[in-house]
């Protein structure tokens, strides 16, 4: 049954600050996802971190300490993410501007060839859409997952992704090949400003 929440549009500077004030102790899957349901973020607050790219979506750091980090992926129409898992950390999503839809896997047959890859297959599970009031979390029981600006959505779309912890790798599978590895993440922008060796297309 759904539930009739009220909803507080707060700009991305209070949403984060808010975000902050829970402390470690209390930063739970639960927690945070409460926070998220009831706290929006206002689309015209995020125009500083926001750069789009023909080439790939882009990941804009908006604030980061030892807790978690919090970025806008910006997804141009038809981009989509690598099928990929966070390494065991908590992820929660929201998509104030346009939609996503998001693609759940069961891994099986899961061989290690050494840390940091391997192989196993792919099963397609849940699939949701997120926009705006209907934010998600990463279920930590069948994290891996893959997200979508599908074509026919015709529009462009950002979405806010909180990690507790940060971290700057992920493990990204290829269905295709039936393998995994770890891959390091970087950012496109960090606070407001492009990263100096990104060539936007
Ligand atoms: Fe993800």
């Amino acid at each position: 049954m759904s539930e009739q929440i009220a909803v507080e549009q707060l700009a991305i500077s209070d949403w984060v600050k808010e975000l902050a004030a829970i402390p470690d102790s209390g930063f739970t899957l639960q927690n945070v996802q409460d926070y998220i349901l009831r706290h929006a973020v206002r689309p015209e607050t995020l125009e500083k971190y926001l750069f789009f790219s023909k080439g790939s979506y882009t990941r804009n750091l908006i604030f980061k300490n030892d807790i978690f980090e919090c970025m806008a992926i910006c997804w141009e129409v038809g981009q989509f993410s690598r099928i990929h898992n966070h390494r065991d950390q908590n992820c929660w999503m929201s998509a104030p501007i346009g939609r996503l839809k998001v693609q759940n896997f069961r891994v099986e047959d899961r061989h290690t060839q050494d840390e940091h890859c391997g192989t196993c297959k792919l099963v397609p599970t849940d699939i949701y859409e997120m926009d705006g009031s209907h934010p998600a979390y990463v279920n930590p029981l069948e994290p891996v997952h893959q997200v979508l600006n599908l074509p026919e959505y015709n529009q462009r779309a950002v979405s806010i992704h909180v990690y507790s912890k940060p971290f700057d790798m992920c493990e990204v599978y290829y269905r295709d090949q039936g393998t995994y590895a770890d891959v390091p993440l970087h950012y496109t922008s960090e606070f407001g400003r492009l990263h100096p060796d990104e060539k936007l297309i």
